[in-house]
Order: C-alpha cells, then sequence, then structure tokens
C-alpha cells in the first residue's frame, strides 16, 4: 500500500498494510513504536492517543486522536506525531513531559503517553480547557489532581524552540489526485467520488471511522472494498446560507460544534459531552447520521431543529425532513450508491434545550438523549418540535406530546396533561443503560425541567425546590 503517504514525527513515511490496518498496530508493529499504548482498543481509554496535524480552513491545527480506530489510509496527507516524537535536542523533554515529571503526574505511566499527547496537542492549539483535552484519556492510578496542575504549568509554558511547524511540509503532500490502493479508493473530488460509489455501491464508507474501526478491531470483519471520504473538501464544507447553516456530511464533531456554538449553544453543550476530543475530532456527523442509530447524539438536536438532509447518487440530489431518513432499526431512507452529502439547520430564533442522560458526563453513550425546541409567545405554546433518542428502534419525534403542548398556556398543568403522551409516541426497551419504566419516567421529567428552566419564575422555583 505504498500510495499512503504521511508525516511521522517529521519524516515523511510512506505505509504497507492491508486499507484497514490501523494505526496503533503499524506504530506498534511495523514501527517498534510502542510509546503508544494499547488499552482497550476501541476508542475509549486514550491510550493510544497520537496527535494528526493537518491544515483546516487554510490553518495549521492538531488534533488528538486515538490511534486504536485510525486506519491508515485516513493519515494520508497529514502528519503524526507519538510520544517518541516529543523529544528535542539530546532528548531533552517537551514541556508537557516536563510538567508530567515535575507534577507527579505519573505512577505506572501505562496512561501516561496518551495523557502526554493530548496534552501536546492542546499546547500546540493554544487549548486550555482541560477537563475536555483530557476527558478521553483514562488514568487508573494517579489521580487527575496531579495531572491536572501539569497541565496548567504545561499550558503555560511557551514552546520549545525545536518545535518544527508541518505546514510547509504538508503543503508539500497535498495532492487533488484520487488515490486507489488494494482494497481501498480514496477519492480527492466529491463528484468523482459520487459516480465511483454509484458504480460500486457494495463499498463501505469511512467517514471518521468511530465506528467503523469497531468493526474490524472488535467484530473482526474484513472490508473488502473501502472508500474514505476524508480527503473530500466538499463533504467538510460549513456554509452559512440565508436558509440557514449547511453542514457537509465530513464535518467532524470538533469542527459542528464551534459552528452552532453561537447559534444553538445547547446544542453546542450536547456535543461537548459527545464521546471525548479524540472522538469528536475523527467522528463526523454524516456517520453519525448515516448509522442510524436510536442513541446517537447528533439527530435528536438535528431533528428538533427541523433539519433536511441531502442524499446524492452520481449528479442526483433530493432533500428530505431528517426523521423521515430513520425508517426501523437499522434500516435508513437510503438507496445503493446513494450518499448522505450534507445537513441543512434552518435559520430560526433559539429555543433549542438538548438534555443527554448517561451514567457518567464524559465519554458516555446516551441512554436517553431528548431535544426539545419549544416556542412560547406571551406564555403559550405556539410551536413544538421534540425528538428523542434512545427512546425508540430509531431517533424519533414525539409528535403526541407536541400536539398535546401546542396552543396551551406554558404551565405545570399542561405539562402534566401532556406528559402522558409520551407513551403513545414512545415504547423504549430495557436493556444494559436502562429499563424501560425508567426511560419513560426520564421523558416526561426532562418536560418538566425544561417548563423549570424556561417558565417566568422558573430559577426561582428550582431554588426552592432544591432548597427543600
Ligand atoms: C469511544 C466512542 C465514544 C462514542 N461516543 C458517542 C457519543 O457520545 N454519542 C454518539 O452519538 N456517538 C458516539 N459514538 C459513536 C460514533 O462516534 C458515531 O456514530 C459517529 O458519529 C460515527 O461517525 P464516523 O464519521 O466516525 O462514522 P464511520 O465509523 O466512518 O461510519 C459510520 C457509518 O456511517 C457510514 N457513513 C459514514 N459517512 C457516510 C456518508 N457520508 N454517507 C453515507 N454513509 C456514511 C459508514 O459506512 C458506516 O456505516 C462513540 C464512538 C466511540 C468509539
Ligand atoms: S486503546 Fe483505548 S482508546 Fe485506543
Ligand atoms: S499512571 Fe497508571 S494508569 Fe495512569
Amino acid at each position: 500500500m505504498g500510495g499512503v503517504r504521511f508525516l511521522l514525527n517529521g519524516t515523511e513515511v510512506s505505509a504497507d498494510g492491508c486499507a484497514t490496518t490501523t494505526l496503533l498496530d503499524w506504530l506498534r508493529e511495523e514501527r517498534r513504536l510502542t510509546g503508544t499504548k494499547e488499552g482497550c482498543n476501541e476508542g475509549d481509554c486514550g491510550a493510544c492517543t497520537v496527535t494528526v496535524s493537518h491544515i483546516e480552513d487554510g490553518k495549521l491545527v492538531h488534533r488528538a486522536q486515538n490511534a486504536c480506530i485510525l486506519f491508515l489510509p485516513q493519515l494520508h496527507g497529514k502528519a503524526v506525531r507519538t510520544v517518541e516524537g516529543l523529544a528535542g535536542p539530546h532528548g531533552a523533554p517537551h514541556p508537557v513531559q516536563r510538567a508530567m515529571i515535575d507534577e507527579h503526574g505519573s505512577q505506572c505511566g501505562f496512561c501516561t503517553p496518551g495523557i502526554v499527547m493530548s496534552l501536546y496537542a492542546a499546547h500546540r492549539d493554544g487549548r486550555r480547557d482541560w477537563n475536555d483535552v483530557l476527558a478521553g484519556n483514562l488514568c487508573r492510578c494517579t489521580g487527575y489532581a496531579p495531572i491536572l496542575r501539569a497541565a496548567e504549568v504545561a499550558g503555560a509554558a511557551p514552546a520549545p524552540d525545536w518545535e518544527i511547524d508541518e505546514q510547509a511540509a504538508l503543503a508539500g503532500l497535498a495532492s487533488g489526485e484520487d488515490l486507489e490502493i488494494p482494497g481501498a479508493y480514496l477519492p480527492a473530488d466529491l463528484d468523482r467520488f459520487a459516480d465511483w460509489y454509484a458504480a460500486n455501491p457494495d463499498a463501505a464508507l469511512v467517514g471518521g471511522a468511530t465506528d467503523v474501526g469497531l468493526w474490524v478491531t472488535k467484530m473482526l470483519r474484513d472490508l473488502p472494498k473501502v472508500a474514505f471520504l476524508h480527503r473530500l473538501a466538499g463533504l467538510r464544507r460549513i456554509e452559512i446560507l440565508p436558509r440557514g447553516l449547511r453542514v457537509g456530511a465530513g464535518v467532524t464533531l470538533s469542527r459542528l460544534r464551534d459552528a452552532v456554538e453561537g447559534r444553538h449553544p445547547d446544542f453546542a453543550e450536547l456535543i461537548r459531552r459527545y464521546g471525548s476530543t479524540q472522538v469528536r475530532n475523527a467522528a463526523t456527523i454524516g456517520g453519525n447520521i448515516a448509522n442510524g442509530s436510536p442513541i446517537g447524539d447528533g439527530p435528536p438536536a438535528l431533528i428538533a431543529l427541523g433539519a433536511r438532509l441531502t442524499l446524492r447518487k452520481g449528479a442526483e440530489r433530493r432533500e428530505i425532513p431528517l426523521e423521515d431518513f430513520f425508517i426501523a432499526y437499522g434500516k435508513q431512507d437510503r438507496a445503493p450508491g446513494e450518499f448522505v452529502e450534507s445537513v441543512l439547520i434552518p435559520a430560526q430564533r433559539d429555543t433549542l434545550r438538548c438534555y443527554k442522560i448517561s451514567k457518567r458526563f464524559d465519554q458516555d453513550i446516551s441512554a436517553i438523549c431528548g431535544c426539545f425546541n419549544v416556542a412560547i409567545t406571551d406564555n403559550i405554546v405556539t410551536a413544538a418540535r421534540i425528538a428523542f433518542g434512545g427512546m425508540a428502534a430509531t431517533p424519533k419525534r414525539a409528535r403526541a406530546v407536541e400536539a398535546a403542548l401546542i396552543g396551551k398556556p406554558w404551565t405545570e398543568a399542561t405539562v402534566a396533561a401532556a406528559a402522558p403522551a409520551f407513551a403513545e409516541d414512545y415504547q423504549p426497551i430495557t436493556d444494559m443503560r436502562a429499563s424501560a419504566a425508567y426511560r419513560q419516567r426520564v421523558a416526561a421529567n426532562l418536560l418538566s425541567r425544561l417548563l423549570v428552566e424556561t417558565c417566568d419564575q422558573g430559577p426561582a422555583r428550582l431554588a426552592k425546590q432544591v432548597a427543600s
């Protein structure tokens, strides 16, 4: 697979292996770079964190990513740095390594390379939101206080003089040519890809591989024909249109969070709780929709916002309401050879509230994700779009609840009268995340929470409830 080329610790390399060889396996087995550790092999623990740098919106960015669910072709044209590539002349530690030593941020050391690489990526991009930076790095023995102290110290340290800017070298690797390697196609042009996929509908598409990676590492599936979508600038575009915000299917959750922060802050906050920094840096909104998961976090918020999906096959495009895409469990409205091109979030006044219920704040899949877009004028509900994940076999609107609210005063009595309608909308299942009864109860409670948070006396009433 000599066609895949990227920078490894500053040196251009050509990667051999099958198209679904993970970066982690390649680093450890082919290159003997064993500083990058294998813990869970499914994106959860961060032991395998490396930094991947690339040009985004004309700027060099540095992103922490999990090497265990990153296929080698996804690195084509990018720069990878591992923990072996941080030190300066004569082994001088990088400031983040120095800080971890000085602040006693490591005991057994197994998690340490991953933590160092997360801090390194943050250091290079000027991030200081340490809880989010480190939420995807599991440490079982040191305790996070010394690690967070190290992060603060490292964050204040200047970049060492040996740190190089990879922008020029990356420009040298840039190419607008499609690449075909055994078992995989890496298109560089959206129109060419659309034609190719229409003719090769049996190919597996890879966005960020945060699902597909697990098909390989956990389910041990062979993927004989794969198309990698990350080089398609046409899928990575975010456009501000009079109709709203059009987000390309290849936009990562990290970029989506930035894009919606000013328009729908609750959606941005929901995305902050999506996996971890490493997962959000890889996962795309197209993958999050296309996988049809009943517990994905993107679809309930997007459905509540009235999002419309553009599907494309060859040169043909069609636009549908996002909720119509999800037909049944594992079944979506997508023809062979058709792919998700973009999602449009209509321009609107922001009334969105999103509630993710999971056992942990970070890095946890939702048991229930409830998103409410309820407009209230003069204390009357004038419009309502409510969608839930985790309550049915697909992400689904609560149409009976919506009908029970519209036109009514926004009061406790209305909410109480509407709550039983959740049983009409949803018949949830019991699984390892929650029981059916719990799910029903929580859905109704979230509607009450919305009332408490949005009615005129809401904050005062909440304070009284907390006090009593
Ligand atoms: C550790 C971890 C934590 C996670 N946490 C969360 C979480 O908190 N919330 C959540 O919602 N999800 C979570 N996920 C699940 C996962 O991140 C999402 O489903 C993700 O959005 C998938 O996007 P991707 O780009 O990685 O998709 P991929 O894995 O690349 O693809 C997923 C599916 O979509 C298809 N696909 C991809 N792009 C397209 C396209 N443009 N058109 C048609 N089909 C396409 C693929 O063929 C595949 O079937 C987590 C996953 C991991 C590993
Ligand atoms: S080994 Fe756990 S996230 Fe990669
Ligand atoms: S230092 Fe042992 S797991 Fe973190």
